[in-house]
């Protein structure tokens, strides 16, 4: 979509939001889709950059994959093993097709994922599992060649790392393999356990072309714990109460027991969470992330956005990605008086937060400047918002309908690009 987000900031958040599906189940899920016969439909699926990146990943395979309103349906059997590159180079899950394809058309190739520069995120433990099931892996250069000539067979893995895309890898491809898989040291991210519950559903393997196969359903994926976080610290920022619909508050605990010693009112239900702030925010001391059920990496700068309106210090370490922290930039743009530390971030009270221009460098500095912004005084440009459209559908208008000042400045057509008139057709 593109054009920068112009902010307001100074205004309260009031009002109710119901969150939607999460992109970090709805892609893996996807990935799913590929070892069923027949037609799977994914209900009320957000429309997100990567979303779409993973129709086309589906769509080049050889699936039909189509959006049908809010509801994405994929249907049929992969006719090439070969992912487009160019979707592929574009973000992080198209990794996640590998085992898939494997396991329906014993080859696969596709180029290393691209995704959000917050570290190295090599795919190491992803192909050693692999290995371990029967695919031999060949890279060459940015190339990745996969094949498993006598199929994927169960085995006993031990993960050194719960990588959260690991697990998912090693799933799909158990789902699929000959013999029982055991995953020892997996992540255990909400979002895996979704994928397992659609696993279980289409559960009963149908045997075909000495493949297994599951059968198709129909499956509502998890609401979207990160973009709960996301608001909940942007009510933090702003002041204000705002009140969380869809989504159990228990997938993301850490982060509102924080904002919680931070001075805001937090009220849970079975799946609601209103978060009050209306006095002072105090800083946090120490916090570290950790892998699931710990305070998740993604949630790091966005509650770090919510500390700079702090009245006092806090430090932040993300101990799962080496470069977290890019939106450091943009909060110092901002007045905040901040310093990256290898993977900490400290942040010291400033009086005053002031708008200003600030770029975004990955998916969630980039929502996290904006939350910064709506607690700074007078306006704010957020450029190379793409990289939030990635993982926040109609991010602006959410924020807008609590109140915030906010609205996406659609690009100037150049020059070159205003239409001129068409001839009329003879
Ligand atoms: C998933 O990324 C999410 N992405 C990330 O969300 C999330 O931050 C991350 O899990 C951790 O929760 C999707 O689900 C699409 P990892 P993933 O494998 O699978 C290292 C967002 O903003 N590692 O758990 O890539 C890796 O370098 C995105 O929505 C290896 O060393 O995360 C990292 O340091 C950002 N070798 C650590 O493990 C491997 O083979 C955790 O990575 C794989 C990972």
């Amino acid at each position: 979509m593109g054009g920068d987000l112009i902010i307001t900031g100074g205004m309260p958040l009031n009002g109710t939001v119901h969150i939607p599906a999460a992109k970090n189940s709805v892609l893996p899920l996807l990935a799913a889709a590929l070892l069923c016969n027949g037609t799977v439909r994914f209900l009320q699926v957000p429309h997100l950059a990567d979303v779409d990146t993973s129709v086309e990943l589906l769509q080049g395979a050889g699936c039909t994959a189509r959006w049908q309103g809010s509801d994405i349906t994929v249907q049929g059997v992969p006719s090439t093993c070969r992912l487009a590159p160019e979707a592929a180079a574009r973000m992080r899950a198209s990794i996640l097709f590998c085992a898939p394809l494997l396991a329906r058309l014993g080859r696969v190739e596709t180029v290393l994922p691209g995704g959000c520069r917050i570290g190295a995120r090599p795919v190491d433990l992803h192909l050693s599992g692999l290995a371990q099931m029967g695919v031999h892996c060949r890279e060459e250069g940015a190339r990745l060649i996969l094949t498993a000539p006598a199929g994927l067979h169960g085995a006993d893995i031990t993960l050194g790392f719960p990588s959260v895309g690991a697990t998912e890898t090693l799933l799909l491809a158990a789902a699929a393999a000959q013999g029982e898989t055991v995953l020892r040291g997996a992540a255990r991210e909400p979002e895996i356990s979704d994928l397992a519950a659609f696993l279980n559903r289409c559960g009963g393997c149908v045997q075909g072309e000495g493949r297994r196969m599951l059968y198709s359903c129909s499956f509502a994926p998890m609401a979207d714990r990160i973009v709960a976080s996301t608001l909940a610290c942007a009510c933090a920022a702003a002041g204000g109460r705002v009140e969380l619909t869809g989504c159990r508050p228990e997938t993301y605990a850490p982060l509102l027991e924080i904002l919680a010693q931070m001075g805001c009112r937090v009220e849970t239900g079975p799946e609601s969470a209103v978060i009050t702030r209306l006095g002072a925010l105090h800083g946090a001391g120490r916090v570290f992330t950790g892998v699931y059920p710990a305070l998740a990496t993604d949630a790091a700068p966005l509650l770090a956005a919510a500390m700079l309106a702090a009245d006092s210090a806090s430090s932040i370490e993300d101990v799962v990605f080496e470069r977290r922290f890019g939106c450091a930039e943009g909060f110092a743009a901002f007045g905040a008086a901040v310093q990256v530390q290898g993977r900490t971030l400290d942040i010291r009270p400033v009086r005053q937060l002031q708008g200003a221009c600030a770029r975004a460098a990955d998916l969630r500095g980039g929502a996290a400047l904006v939350v910064a912004a709506l607690a700074a005084r007078g306006r704010s440009r957020i450029t190379d918002t793409g990289y939030i459209d990635r993982g926040y559908a109609g991010f602006a208008q959410m924020l807008a309908e609590l109140g915030a000042q906010i609205e996406r400045e659609m690009p100037r057509e150049s020059a070159s690009e205003k239409k001129t008139p068409s001839k009329k057709q003879n």
